[in-house]
Formats: structure tokens, sequence, C-alpha cells
């Protein structure tokens, strides 16, 4: 078979994500004949391709739409800006951002889990919110054992997840903090964090929620294909660089055992089941592709299990998993 050459572009080449895209696509050996990266045009950048610099650029959508696939890596507003126009003119879009993951003609995708929801007629495919990933991979096998009840989840949430802004001002405050100068005051984040976390990730709505708590539950719900699943959330930031954490409840209709457990998620695609004793962190795992589990046991009945579940925001809950659908497309023969 003939390899294809494509070109790729990506909005938000210089950000977080974007820069992880740029490596991964590298690494993962995609067949990329032209990379075109754009940004916010606001400063002279430039990104670093196969040992290349290429400037960034401000977006253009008739440069985009020479693109074969554009991953969407910006914000809402951009993605909301030229994504439709994209889909529409016949072009693959991958988006990173929130604006599409709960419409309903919009596939919301995390290939291990539901890749069979993907159609070459949704040209538009929306990547999940970073902090439900882990939750979603590591619950489906035991979902597919015991069915399901209900799930609880407390986050542990990286800085970077709130974008470079935000993981500026965590090193400056940290610095600040620990030379006795004093703490520059929260700007790109809703309170100091170095020495600190709080319990509010995005805005809160009427209810108490804060956004990050909704877009879990609703976006969990549309993977799983649960409407209607009952599930509690605590999203938190805490004074981490990357790599969110999870305390992760499950309440299974039939029961299993942390054992067995163990043996179905050690059998499951993307995950790595830690040892007994041991556990991993965000510092241990950052950098690396799976969705890690460790502390599997028993909880307040014997249908409920809690596990602890960590995964790399930029990489499983962003970066990586865009790479995972788009390298599904190359398999369908769609790209
Ligand atoms: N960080 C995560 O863990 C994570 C996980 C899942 C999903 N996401 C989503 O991925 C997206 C990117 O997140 P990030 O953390 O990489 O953000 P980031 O570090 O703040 O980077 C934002 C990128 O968007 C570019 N940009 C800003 N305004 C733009 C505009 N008007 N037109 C074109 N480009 C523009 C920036 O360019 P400049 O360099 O010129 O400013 C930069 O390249 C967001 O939608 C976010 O919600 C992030």
């Amino acid at each position: 078979m003939k390899k294809r050459s494509l070109r790729i572009a990506i909005v938000g080449a210089t950000g977080l994500v974007g820069r992880e895209l740029i490596t991964l696509l590298e690494r993962r050996r995609f067949p990329v004949g032209e990379l075109l990266p754009f940004h916010s045009g606001r400063k002279r950048a430039s990104v670093k391709f196969r040992g290349r610099k290429i400037p960034a650029q401000a977006v253009s959508l008739p440069l985009l739409k020479t693109a074969d696939l554009t991953f969407m890596v910006s914000s809402d507003e951009v993605s909301l800006e030229y994504g439709p126009a994209l889909a529409k003119a016949g072009k693959w879009v991958i988006d990173d951002s929130s604006a599409f993951r709960l419409d309903s003609k919009v596939p919301l995708i995390i290939p291990e889990v539901n890749a069979d929801r993907l159609s070459r007629h949704s040209r538009l495919i929306a990547g999940p919110n970073c902090t439900l990933t882990g939750a979603a991979v590591a619950g489906l096998p035991l979902i597919k054992a015991g069915g399901i009840r209900s799930v609880r989840i407390a986050s542990y949430q990286a800085v970077s997840g709130a974008g470079k802004a935000a993981l500026e001002e965590f090193a400056n405050q940290s610095r600040a903090a620990s030379t006795g100068r004093p703490v520059p005051a929260a700007r790109a984040l809703p309170r100091r964090i170095a020495m600190n976390l709080f319990p509010q990730v995005g805005s809160f709505n009427g209810h108490g929620h804060s956004s990050e708590e909704s877009k879990v539950m609703a976006e969990l719900r549309k993977i799983w294909g649960l409407p209607k699943l009952p599930i509690s959330v605590t999203a938190t930031r805490v004074p981490v660089e990357r790599g969110h954490s999870l305390s992760f409840w499950i309440e299974t209709r039939k029961p299993i055992s942390p054992l067995k457990a163990r043996q179905l998620l050690q059998r499951a695609d993307g995950v790595k089941v830690w040892p007994e004793g041991n556990y991993p962190t965000p510092l241990e795992i950052a950098g690396s592709w799976p969705v890690h589990v460790g502390r599997i046991r028993p909880g307040t009945s014997k249908n409920e299990l809690c596990l602890w579940v960590v995964s790399d925001n930029l990489l499983k809950g962003a970066a990586l998993n865009s790479i995972q659908i788009a390298e599904a497309l190359l398999k369908r023969g769609w790209l």
C-alpha cells in the first residue's frame, strides 16, 4: 500500500498541548508531509519539527482548508470559529476544546473506549476533558464485567491543565514563596496555587458545581453511553506541574472483587496496573502514555471498588488521545 503523506495543521501549536502534539507526530511516525503550525499571532514564535524550525503563523481559513487534518488546541472561541467551516469543506478536525463535546452530532472519542462511534461522515471529532479520561478508560472493563450503578470522583489536577499562563504563574509564585519574596497575585487561576490547593476548576454554576465538575459528569455519561448515570465529582487544583490524579469510586451492579478488578484492568487496553503496595504519582508518570491504576481496594459495600488513577493530562488527556483518534482514521483508510 502506498504510504500517505498528509498536510497536518495545528491551531495552538505553541501551547502546552500543541507542543506535545508535534512531539507525538514525530515519535509515532505519523505520515506528515507538511506541518502547518498556527498560533495567536500576537508574538513571533516557531516550533521545531524533525529538527527543523517552522514559524507559527496567525490563523488563516484558506490555508487551513489546504490541510487534510487540523488539530484544534487553542480555545473554545477559536474552535467554534474554524472547526465547523473546515468539516463542512470535507476536512478532518480533531478538537480538544470543550466547544463541541456535548453536541449530539459530534462524536466524543477516547479510542480505547468508543472508537466505534467514529464515522466517515462526522469529520469534526471532539476529544474529552483531560480529567475524565483516566476514569473513562479504567472504568470501562469494570462496567463491562459488572454493570454500573454510580460513580464518585475526587480529582487532584495539575496546573498545566489550565494552559501555559497558569503554569508560568505557578513557577513564578513558587520561586517567590521559596525565596521569601512577595508572591505574585493569582491571575490565570482563581487563587494562589504555590503551597496551596483549591476546590475550584473553572467557574461555579447555580447548583454549586464548577464547570470542570459539570464537564466530567456530562462527558463521562456521553462517552460511556449512559445518559442517566449518577456521578458525583469534586474537582481540585493542586500544586503539581503535570499529571491529573483521581480517587475513583465505582459501584457496580454485580460485585467485583479487588483481585478480579486487578485482573480485568491488567488485560485492558491503555491501562497500566501498579503492583500491590506501590502506586503511581503524577511526578512518576509524567510523559507516559497509559492510564495508571493503583490501590485497587473494597469500597463501602461489596458492590463498590476504590481505585487511584493517574494519567498525563497533556498526553492521554489531550495530545496523545487526539493522535490516537487520527491513527484510527488512518487505519480505516478515511484519512
Ligand atoms: N492543558 C491540558 O491539559 C488540556 C487537556 C485537554 C484539553 N485541553 C484544551 O486544549 C486547548 C489548548 O490548551 P493548552 O493547555 O495547550 O493552552 P495554552 O498552553 O494556553 O496554549 C494555547 C494555544 O492557543 C493559541 N491561541 C490563543 N489564542 C489564539 C487565537 N485567537 N488564534 C489562534 N491561536 C490562539 C496560543 O498561541 P500563543 O502562543 O500565540 O498565545 C497557544 O498556541 C484548550 O482548548 C484546552 O481546553 C487542554
